[in-house]
């Protein structure tokens, strides 16, 4: 355990704060040696942090909370059969190179997830998600560490309760904190594609991957470049300029609700949801108030001019300035439209 750690290169927004008690698990075994100890019994019930690739975090002081740090790497195929390979990822790996490591092989099942930000284990705590594809629809289990219970459980897909941005792992509790320290992912994909068909329902991806494949048979490599492609022209890259991605989650209203909406605002982008409610686009509703490339007064932190719904910081800021800025557009879009919308990442 290190005191005093520096955490501004372990979030991607790049906000200048410190860690009081700090732990980076390399070695997973021997982290389990080390947590099980009877020297460390006191620190179990101590309020901790689990912290992956932080792009999804928002770290407004220093933490008092001991921070867990996962880096563990390794990729284990563990099953193949005809069509499906399964392999065993640990948790701190890059969870981009692990999308472009499948694609390499001829893999499908991840392919739409490229170059989402941040690591393997955090990918089903918010069951991440992009142009039509979630990570749960390809995962096979879920290997934890149980606080409750000291013991490595393996959780299946249906335990893991994988929902639009939400899973067991965001809502498990147990003596008031996350319950489980995910070790490593289960993943199962397509090897053999001769039934497969790229997924390119969302957006403008049918297109981009239409003229990379200029005629030829359309593989999963082919979609990973075209998600590449759309995702760097639209949000920016953390290592030039701080985010965490979307800030707001899409909000979810009523069909009524969304009835009415569309009366008033004919160009409204509405998403049917399969329970019958509809997913409104949080970036359009921020845009439509005016936000979109606006900055807060001290020019810190602001609104992405290409993407309403992310936040920046240009340098110099705090978390508690990005809050300030983030219930200011919450308010304006209630005020226009009624509807709230909820940040997505961790606020600390
Ligand atoms: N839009 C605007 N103005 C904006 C932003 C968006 O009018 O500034 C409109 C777009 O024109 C489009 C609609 O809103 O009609 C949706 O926009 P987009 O396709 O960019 O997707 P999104 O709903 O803004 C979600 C995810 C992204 C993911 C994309 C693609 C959430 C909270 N966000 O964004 O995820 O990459 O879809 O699937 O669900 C992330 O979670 O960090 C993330 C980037």
């Amino acid at each position: 355990m290190t005191h005093g750690v520096d955490l501004t290169a372990y979030n991607t927004m790049g906000f200048a704060v410190r860690a009081h008690d700090y732990v980076g698990i390399s070695d997973w075994s021997a982290f389990l040696d080390w947590w099980r100890a009877p020297a460390q019994v006191r620190l179990h019930a101590q309020p901790r942090f689990i912290l992956g690739g932080g792009s999804n975090l928002v770290l407004t002081q220093d933490i008092a909370a001991l921070i867990l740090h996962v880096q563990t790497r390794g990729i284990h195929e563990v099953r193949r059969d005809t069509k499906y390979v399964w392999c065993e990822v640990a948790a701190g790996e890059s969870w981009h190179d692990w999308v472009m490591h499948t694609v390499a092989q001829g893999w499908a099942g991840i392919e739409n997830l490229a170059l989402i930000p941040g690591t393997v284990g955090a990918c089903p705590v918010q069951n991440i998600g992009a142009y039509g594809m979630e990570a749960g629809q390809a995962i096979e289990y879920v290997s934890v560490l149980d606080f409750a219970s000291g013991e490595m459980v393996r959780l299946s897909a249906e335990d893991c309760r994988f929902a639009y941005r939400d899973s067991l792992f965001k809502q498990a509790q147990y003596a008031g904190q996350a319950r489980y320290l995910i070790a490593s992912v289960c993943f199962k994909l397509q090897h053999d594609l001769s039934d497969w068909q790229a997924s390119l329902g969302y957006g403008d991806v049918a297109q981009r991957v239409a003229e990379l494949a200029s005629g030829r048979e359309v593989r999963p490599a082919d979609v990973a470049q075209a998600v590449i492609a759309i995702r760097q022209s639209k949000l920016p890259d953390p290592k030039v300029l701080g985010n965490a991605g979307s800030f707001f989650k899409n909000p979810v209203v009523t069909q009524a609700q969304a009835d009415e909406l569309k009366a008033r605002y004919e160009k409204l982008p509405c998403y049917p949801m399969s329970n019958g409610m509809v997913k409104l686009a949080a970036g359009w509703l921020i845009e439509q108030a005016g936000w979109k490339g606006k900055n807060s007064a001290s020019g810190h932190v602001g609104v992405y001019e290409k993407q309403a719904l992310v936040l920046v910081h240009h340098g110099g800021g705090t978390g508690a300035e990005l809050m300030q800025l983030a219930h200011q557009i919450a308010e304006d879009v209630f005020k226009q439209f009624g509807v709230r919308i909820e940040p997505e990442p961790i606020v600390l």
